[in-house]
């Protein structure tokens, strides 16, 4: 028998919600397997079992839609809003372009960057850092245009471009009004930059315009795929390194760990999106009533996850002794819902193979980022991109756990 979804009536996509993350998708997830949010009039799924199936099932859970989904945003409107078939092709475009041999390349680029920027940090020794502006974003801004072979000029339009695309995916609130703060000229850039014309013939954005030349896609679609590779890759990566980069500031003996066993940087990586996701909520439109454990989901109702709620299920984690809430590096990693499906997994998973992770690992051994980045790692990153001082509450209550 149908029982009643719960109601929530709180505003949990605000900045204040924002920046009580944690609690407030811990306390969502606790509820039922779906809540209705009644200000968004969407419902909410956000426990594991349901989630995983619901991303293998396409035909009920569509991406072709999602909540708040406006196809004239300035979101790039192909992958992220379609369903197989179209889905499987043009996804496939992206996957043959990501070759061991391709991903060998940008390895040592990475690398070679990476370098250049420890030793910059380096210099600073002693000094606070803005673990953000100084190391993730400044990372990520060099590495995310040079490997999709971007011109140099207008690379300060990155940023807004991404922290932009973000914040469609949540509500037209005041984050949303924040970020499209001169779109015009962004907007212009991304426009341009993207041309098969601007882009250097190695790089992997002319990768989509040769899978164009074989007729896999269209020359439009090429163009569009430059543009979500440049804005799935931006807010994601910044957000996660300075994620694990907090992490490390409130668990230093995690630190110790890794430092001395360089081979548990996969661990690390995947722990901290388990620890304190980026991608906090994704979602989904229904094509037909849904029930979910005996809770009614109807036609058209969006299915938001959020990928937080999914961290702390003691089914799916292996037994933490110290609690969800504190990171374990030696706990085997979490089985995100994801996994199974193409449809809802990130296109650029070959980017972190396992072997590349241990070299990137001894870099770890070879700098001791805990006191330099304290104060700036002390500001959590939030979905707009920008950084944002955390609570105390938050802050203690992560280190109490
Ligand atoms: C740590 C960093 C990253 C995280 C946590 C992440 C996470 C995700 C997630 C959760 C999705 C699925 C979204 C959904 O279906 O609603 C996704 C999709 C995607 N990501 Fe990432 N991502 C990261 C980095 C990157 C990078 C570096 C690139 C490109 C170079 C990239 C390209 C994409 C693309 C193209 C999609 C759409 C895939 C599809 O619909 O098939 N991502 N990512």
């Amino acid at each position: 028998m149908a029982r009643e979804t719960p109601v929530c009536d709180e505003d949990v996509f605000g900045s204040e919600a924002v920046r009580n993350a944690r609690a407030v998708d811990d306390r969502l997830r606790e509820t039922a397997p779906a809540v209705k949010i009644s200000r968004e009039n969407i419902t909410l799924v956000g426990r594991y079992e349901e989630v995983s199936k619901g991303l293998q099932d396409y035909r009920t859970f569509s991406s072709r839609s999602r909540p708040w989904h406006d196809p004239s945003s300035v979101r790039p409107e192909i992958l992220l809003v379609d369903d197989p078939p179209k889905h499987t092709r043009v996804r496939n475009v992206i996957a043959s372009a990501l070759t061991p041999r391709t991903l060998t390349r940008m390895a040592s680029a990475f690398e070679a960057d990476a370098d250049a920027l420890m030793r910059r940090v380096k210099e600073k020794s002693g000094e606070p850092i803005d673990a953000v502006g100084e190391i993730t974003r400044a990372f990520v801004d060099k590495v995310l245009p040079d490997l999709l072979g971007l011109p140099k000029w207008g690379r300060e339009n990155l940023s807004p471009f991404g922290h932009m695309v973000w914040a469609t995916l949540g509500p037209q609130n005041e984050l949303y009004r924040e970020a499209m703060e001169n779109v015009g000229p962004v907007l212009e850039w991304v426009d341009q930059c993207c041309n098969r014309e601007n882009l250097d013939p190695q790089g992997l954005g002319m990768q989509m315009f040769i899978g164009a030349d074989q007729g896999l896609i269209t020359h439009d679609e090429a163009k569009l795929l430059v543009q979500v590779l440049l804005s799935a890759a931006a807010d994601t990566t910044v957000m996660t390194m300075a994620t694990a980069i907090r992490a490390f500031c409130l668990f230093p003996e995690q630190y110790a760990l890794l430092r001395s066993q360089p081979e548990l940087l996969r661990n690390a990586f995947e722990e901290s999106l388990r620890w304190d996701s980026p991608s906090r909520m994704a979602g989904r439109i229904t094509t037909r009533e849904v029930e979910l454990q005996g809770y009614r989901i109807p036609e058209g109702g969006g299915q938001p996850r959020s990928a937080q709620v999914e961290r702390s299920r003691p089914l799916r984690h292996p037994p933490r002794p110290q609690g969800p809430r504190r990171l374990g590096l030696r706990a085997a990693c979490l089985r995100r819902a994801r996994a199974r499906a193409a449809r809802g997994r990130c296109a650029a998973r070959g980017l972190h193979p396992p072997h590349r992770a241990v070299r990137a690992g001894r870099r770890a051994r070879a700098v001791d980022v805990r006191d330099r980045a304290r104060a700036g790692a002390a500001a959590g990153a939030h979905p707009s991109g920008r950084t944002l001082k955390l609570p105390a509450t938050q802050e203690s209550s992560a280190c109490r756990t």
